[in-house]
């Protein structure tokens, strides 16, 4: 038992230093000074319905805190598409979760990364691109392109450290709501929905 808790500390520590070096190399991409806390995870996780049997998509799943939440709704490792950007950050996935299906490439460019599995829909998207380091007109096509991919009324739930939606309202085009503010997290993040009306 305290074997177990050391190891899952000593694990922990070793995140937070490869996240931060991550951090110091590419400040914009990695987007935030530590990785996501289990609270957040597990929130951004709960919109996910495993009965539904359709694969869901993560991405920028970084040190894989989201990916673990994930996992643990029940979703099946060979059902977890997840897309990652920085090379360190997926060497150490692929090793930590061996049959998850990773996918090193940019989110924005996601028909090219998904290749063979580009036609499929997905149960629901869980994101921590950080989209505030990208210009809106990207962050509402990467939008676009994430709502085409799963059915009407499912979510992509978006992580974000700002006040706003990261994503501008287009009530004609999608529904935005404010799904959670975690403050257990550093540091304190909102959760968004976006979806299709029905
Ligand atoms: C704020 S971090 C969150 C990571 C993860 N939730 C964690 O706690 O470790 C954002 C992640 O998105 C990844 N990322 C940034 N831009 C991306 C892109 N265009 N496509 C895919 N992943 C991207 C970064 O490399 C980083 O792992």
């Amino acid at each position: 038992m305290v074997f177990r808790l050391k190891e899952r500390l000593g694990r922990k520590f070793e995140e937070e230093v490869q996240f931060f070096r991550c951090w110091q190399r590419d400040k914009k991409g990695v987007g935030a000074l530590m990785p996501t806390s289990v609270h957040a995870a597990r929130r951004m996780a709960s919109v996910i319905r495993p009965a539904s049997g359709m694969p869901v998509l993560e991405l920028g799943a970084g040190t894989g805190v989201i990916t673990k939440a994930i996992l643990d709704t029940g979703v099946k490792p060979q059902q977890l598409v997840s897309v990652e950007y920085s090379k360190d950050f997926y060497n150490r996935l692929t090793l930590r979760f061996p049959c998850v299906d990773f996918r090193l490439g940019d989110a924005f460019s996601l028909g090219e990364v998904l290749a063979e599995r580009n036609a499929e829909q997905f149960d629901c998207v869980i994101s921590a691109v950080p989209m505030l380091s990208f210009p809106m007109e990207l962050r509402i096509a990467l939008l676009e392109d994430l709502l085409t991919r799963i059915p009407a009324g499912r979510p992509v739930m978006q992580i974000t450290y700002g006040p706003l939606s990261p994503v501008i309202k287009m009530p004609d085009r999608y529904i935005v709501s404010h799904y959670d503010f975690v403050v257990r997290n550093i540091p304190p993040a909102q959760l968004w929905t976006y979806r299709r009306a029905v």
